[in-house]
């Protein structure tokens, strides 16, 4: 088979189902989304992978933090990133979850695949240990010292300093996560792939690799030094159980990307496909990555996959890192944008945020998101020049000529421009460079805007009916180049531009080569409607408040930790609250908020009414029948017209309610002391 005959598959980096989605995961998926309409464009049918990365300490870690399970944590936020990626046009051919039972076999199938090869074998290694949580400390468990440079890190990763991946036993200095111990260290016996052995092999596979620069590169420095091998077992219930050992799961970095094999199987299954087609057989596989994973990518996954006898990848395309508002992204100090909450949920469309997202700067770059910015974009680029030009076009044709397009011939100066267009947008696919991507197709909507500005239909309208009509007809033409250059980006408003040229099936469908196929003189027109809207002052100022709000509510909340810890209360203080178990009896949302619910909750003999602001992080019919713990004696107050007397007690982690519970069934209206 010739290399471009080779099937296709795209995939993502699979979120995390530990938390909501941000911009920072779309500047791997809207690209990567991109690409693979790019491709349907050229006449190809990639497949398109991703799903939700289901194991890790950290999730473990989150759900004891919020009292509740990690299947449930995970089945949450499964659904809100499938929700987030409908909503976005993100659209992949299955979205599986690596906690199916069909990545549990994979993954045990490629593991037993390694060990048959000889390159697992068992070593007695010290790891970090809690006396008082009596419990290994694996991974996100233990925080301490990075050997290495000597940045505070976490268990498995220096994500302060040096960013190297850290081995289990490696960090110094452990302290448990739990209850904040200083840990020991144990002797156990874990087991380790043979990465060493490798070394040869990734050397030659990175220099063939393709992909962005920034992935190859980094990688074969790696491999350059000295390759350890890597401990592949942790002391864990949640996950993928390692072969004949069920007191021991995989790490999360053997089933994540496994996870790539098998949501390919459930595909198949569904689609009547053939998986071994892509992983079995020669194929062009493209991962889309973000910046921080390389190493996981380029070293140990193809190693994992040469080792097991699977197909390995063509290319690894990185992102760059995001910023907001100039400021290193981060969730703890504020400098985020969610994308349901601030986003979508503001009735922004989401193509504005692809086209942002894509055009901004280079793939591999840092992408800064400021409102500011995203209106200068919008108002200025696709409102100002592409909106523009394509109303221009279809208007004063529906005007003058009876919404038909008009008879006529080609411009050679038109469609040696359309050539250009298509010729870049093909480049630009074959570079992974979005803007490229974006920006040709935004350089022919400014030569539209010249050309009609400088032929003046307006006055030809007058004098010459039959050179008017064939300036206009060559305007529509751009026009549709646009809609189709375009549709991979902005593919709902693409549809739009579509619909009122009049033009049959889909943008979506058409391929760019379509752009140069003349329109038919005397079809009819759709109805004229502006694409884009403008983003006016007060809207970008309302935007921004909401994210300033939050900055400075988390930078008060610091400050008022450190506070809190330096005021001390005498007891009596304290016995002065009346905090008592509680039973949830009803529990439901409350109109007109997005984060209230109203709780009937009971207290010994008695039922009471309390609001909770925990809506975004439970839902009412998962509250029913749980043991909680209220503060009764709060002066009662009305909350969104409704009355609350007493309050539901739970930690504040980083702006989501973690409810505190009794240890073990409470009767309602036993006293806390
Ligand atoms: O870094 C992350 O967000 C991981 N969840 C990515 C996993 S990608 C793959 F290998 F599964
Ligand atoms: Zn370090």
């Amino acid at each position: 088979m010739a290399p471009s005959d080779l099937p296709i598959l795209v995939t993502c980096g699979l979120p995390y189902a530990n938390g909501p989605c941000h911009i920072g995961h779309l500047r791997t998926y809207v690209p990567a989304d991109i690409y693979v309409r790019g491709l349907k464009k050229l006449g190809k049918d990639p497949l398109f992978i991703c799903g939700s990365d289901s194991h890790g300490t950290p999730i473990v870690v989150n759900a004891e933090e919020r009292g509740t399970t990690p299947t449930e944590l995970v089945a949450l936020y499964h659904q809100h990133f499938d929700d987030v990626f409908g909503r976005m046009e993100v659209e992949f051919d299955y979205f599986g979850n690596t906690d199916d039972p069909s990545n549990h076999r994979r993954t045990r199938s490629l593991v037993e695949a390694l060990m048959e090869e000889g390159y697992v074998y068992p070593q007695e290694i010290q790891l970090a240990y809690c006396p008082s949580c009596d419990r290994s400390l694996p991974d996100r468990y233990v925080e301490g010292i990075c050997p290495y440079c000597g940045s505070p890190a976490r268990g498995d990763e220096c994500d302060q300093g040096c960013g190297r991946h850290l081995e289990p036993g490696e960090i110094a200095e452990p302290l448990c996560k739990v209850c904040g111990s200083k840990a020991g260290y144990r002797t156990q016996k874990h087991y380790f792939f043979q990465l060493s052995a490798f070394s040869d092999f990734l050397v030659d596979f990175l220099q063939e690799l393709g992909g962005t620069t920034n992935a190859r590169n980094y990688a074969l420095e790696w491999v350059k030094q000295e390759l350890k091998d890597w401990c592949i077992t942790r002391n864990l219930d949640w996950g993928v159980k390692f072969p004949g050992h069920d007191e021991l799961v995989v790490y999360v970095w053997v089933d994540a990307p496994i996870g790539y094999i098998s949501f390919t199987e459930e595909w198949a299954l569904r689609a009547d496909g053939d998986f071994e087609r892509y992983w079995r057989n020669p194929s062009r596989i493209v991962h889309f990555i973000g910046g921080d994973i390389v190493y996981h990518h380029c070293i140990f996954w193809p190693a994992m996959l040469k080792g097991a006898g699977y197909t390995l990848p063509s290319a690894v395309v990185a992102s760059g890192m995001l910023k907001i508002d100039n400021k290193t992204f981060s969730k703890s100090r504020g400098y985020v944008v969610w994308v349901i909450d601030d986003y979508l949920d503001k009735g922004l469309h989401p193509d504005l945020l692809r086209y942002y997202l894509a055009s901004y700067t280079s793939h591999t770059k840092e992408l800064n998101f400021s409102w500011k910015i995203f209106a200068e974009k919008v108002n200025g680029e696709l409102v100002g020049a592409l909106g523009n030009f394509v109303n221009r076009a279809v208007t004063f044709t529906a005007k003058n000529f009876d919404r038909s397009v008009p008879a006529g011939d080609l411009d050679p100066e038109v469609t040696a421009k359309i050539e250009a267009a298509i010729a870049e947008a093909k480049a630009a696919l074959e570079e992974y460079e979005f803007k490229k991507f974006a920006d040709g197709a935004m350089a022919l909507a400014d030569f539209g805007n010249v050309y009609f500005q400088s032929h003046e239909p307006w006055k030809l309208a007058k004098s010459d009916r039959v050179r008017c009509g064939a300036v206009l007809r060559n305007c529509l033409q751009i026009a549709k180049a646009l809609a189709i250059l375009f549709s991979p980006v902005m593919p709902e408003k693409m549809e739009s531009a579509w619909r009122q040229l009049g033009l049959s099936g889909t943008a979506a469908w058409a391929q760019f080569d379509d752009a140069l196929v003349p329109m038919d003189a005397g079809r009819k027109l759709g109805v004229p409607e502006h694409i884009f809207e403008k983003i006016d002052d007060s809207m970008v100022s309302d935007l921004e408040e909401i994210f300033r709000d939050r900055v400075a509510a988390l930078e008060a909340k610091k400050g008022k930790k450190g506070e809190e810890k330096m005021t001390a209360i005498k007891f009596e203080d304290f016995q002065r609250l009346d905090i008592r178990t509680a039973v949830v009896r009803e529990a439901e949302p409350i109109k007109g908020s997005e984060k209230l619910l109203r709780l009937i909750v009971e207290i010994g003999s008695e039922e009471r009414q309390i609001v909770a602001g925990i809506a975004k992080t439970h839902r009412p019919e998962d509250l029913v029948g749980r043991n909680i713990v209220v503060l009764a004696n709060l002066e009662p107050a009305k909350l969104f017209g409704v009355e609350s007397r007493g309050m539901l007690l739970a930690a504040d982690l980083e702006g989501s309610a973690v409810l505190l519970v009794p240890e073990t069934k409470t009767p309602p209206g036993t006293k806390i002391r």
